[in-house]
């Protein structure tokens, strides 16, 4: 039985196109395999804390006496880590916001990037320590930046994601969905492409 952590960061709800191509993923992968545990993590709906200066404090270890926000957030982060970890397969939802990714899946990195937990430093360099999953993510772009210098939400999360060790990612890719239908429709025909070949891969 394979273990599924689906990550949805839209803040759209019911209009999210990243959510509804998961949505679709997970179908095909639990109608392929129905014993399948899928996590889903709606980070949109229920927002994570956001990192500031009192939680930066929890998430390092060390000696001192948390505060009662930061004990939980310690605590949060340990869930999110152990589910990562449990997980054989993790669907990450990338829609681009403003150039970027949203804050909500900016919390979800920075409560799983962990020193010592999930990535370490030597004298060769950055070390992830979340190895051996395959990653699905599913990126969604009202314009078109496939390719280019303003392709910034997928080089952010790709980035974070490979430095905990996940590097092993298909990238599901559903651009100009804001151009119009025929480029909308066009667009998510390609991801859908995308997931369907990684589905034939599972
Ligand atoms: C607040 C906000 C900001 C957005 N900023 C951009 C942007 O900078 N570039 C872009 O191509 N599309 C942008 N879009 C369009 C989204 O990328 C598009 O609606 C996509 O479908 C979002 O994914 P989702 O439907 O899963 O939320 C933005 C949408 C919202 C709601």
């Amino acid at each position: 039985m394979s273990n599924v952590l689906v990550i949805k960061t839209s803040i759209l709800g019911g209009y999210s196109q990243s959510s509804k191509l998961i949505d679709e993923f997970v179908d095909g992968f639990t109608t392929k395999h129905p014993a399948t545990k899928v996590v889903v993590r709606d980070i949109g709906a229920e927002p994570l804390p956001y990192l500031d200066g009192e939680l930066v404090g929890a998430l390092r270890g060390g000696d001192a006496e948390l505060t009662a926000r930061q004990q939980s957030a310690a605590a949060l982060s340990d869930t999110l880590i152990a589910e990562l970890k449990a997980a054989d397969y993790v669907v990450v939802a990338v829609p681009m916001y403003n150039f970027g990714i949203p804050v909500q899946l900016k919390s979800w990195f920075d409560l799983i990037c962990r020193a010592g937990i999930t990535f370490s430093y030597s004298e060769t360099g950055p070390k992830g320590h979340i190895t051996g999953k395959k990653v699905l993510v599913v990126t969604t772009t009202g314009g078109a930046h496939r390719n280019t210098a303003t392709d910034l939400a997928l080089a952010h999360a790709q980035a974070v994601l490979g430095f905990v060790g996940m590097t092993e990612t298909t990238v599901a890719y559903a651009e100009a969905l804001n151009m119009g239908p025929d480029a909308q429709e066009k667009g998510l025909a390609s991801a859908r492409e995308t997931i369907k070949a990684f589905l034939s891969t599972i």
